[in-house]
């Protein structure tokens, strides 16, 4: 496994190899990594001749009060995972050299950006944009793999691809959980025994969505009330949001009579998470 961290040097390594006809799968990260985003290292390499796996925590996607100094930072753990699973690249950029002292060019993210996420978390998806952009222009790839553990992120970056013309495939990955149902993610190490319980509450409510859609009920307001019943249960210590919303749009809906999406945000203790699950009625 090769690990480089200069921008001149990944580009020509990986622009040599796709020339070569090989299929390259990229894999953006900003590392702490567990089994999340091992799944997605693993995918890549089972469906591309080379696995390209990138740890940056991009400092243009956190707000001024959230938690970049404090992000957990594990690289030679994560090196060493990503060795085992078979990874062929792991691109480590300095941050001075992905953003230049000069640097003053950003995506405007597309519409899907807007609620949610978008909307607690002003400037997120303009960072996420204009990173994921940047790796794309970096490394060549093929394909590229993202986790539905971030339902919107994935339609950003989706929606981003088609309206610039980005030739790159967008893999979007099931999400993977802990024995009891919670999300894996790299903030969960921030939660205490009492907070991990309450952080259940999570799966709890996405469960009494799914199972309220699979009965058959439909109507909207009842299945968002059941949801923050069950996080109110729990309890997190604050609801951001507990949202039915259209897959492709994530504009609120009122009827569940087609595919469609539950999302979550909430605080439990100092640590904010997030998690959605899919909805299909019964045909
Ligand atoms: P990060 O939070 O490190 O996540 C990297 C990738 O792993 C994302 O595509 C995310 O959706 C996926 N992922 C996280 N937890 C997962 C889980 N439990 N199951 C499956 N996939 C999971 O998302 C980012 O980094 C950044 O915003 C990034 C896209 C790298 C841009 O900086």
């Amino acid at each position: 496994m090769k690990v480089i961290h200069d921008l001149n040097e990944i580009f020509a390594q990986i622009d040599f190899v796709r020339r070569d006809g090989k299929k390259i799968g990229l894999v953006p990260t900003m590392g702490a990594l567990h089994a999340g985003h091992l799944s997605l290292a693993s995918k890549a390499k089972q469906e591309c001749d080379i696995a390209v796996t990138t740890i940056f925590v991009n400092p243009t996607q956190f707000g001024p009060n959230e938690d970049l100094a404090k992000y957990p930072r594990t690289l030679e753990q994560d090196l060493d995972s990503l060795a085992k699973m078979g990874c062929d690249y792991v691109f480590v950029p300095a941050s001075d050299r992905v953003y230049s002292p000069t640097h003053s060019t950003f995506v405007t993210p597309p519409r899907v950006a807007t609620r949610w996420e978008g909307a607690i978390r002003p400037g997120h998806y303009q960072g996420v944009a204009t990173i994921v952009l940047k790796l794309f222009q970096l490394i060549p790839a093929h394909v590229a793999y993202f986790g539905l553990k971030d339902y919107q992120q994935v339609r950003v970056i989706q929606s981003m691809v088609d309206d610039l013309n980005i030739p790159i495939r967008i893999e979007p990955c099931e999400t993977v959980r802990e024995a009891d149902g919670l999300a894996m993610s790299s903030r969960n190490r921030y939660l205490s025994p009492d907070e991990r319980q309450r952080a259940l509450g999570l799966w709890n409510a996405l469960s009494a969505a799914h199972g309220m859609v699979h009965a058959g009920q439909c109507d909207v307001a009842g299945i968002e009330s059941a949801m923050k019943s069950q996080l109110e249960k729990a309890p997190v210590d604050r609801i951001d949001y507990a949202a039915v919303v259209h897959p492709e749009t994530m504009e609120p809906i009122e009827r569940v009579d087609d595919l469609a999406v539950a999302i979550i945000a909430a605080r439990v203790g100092n640590t904010r998470l997030i998690d959605n699950r899919i909805l299909l009625p019964p045909s």
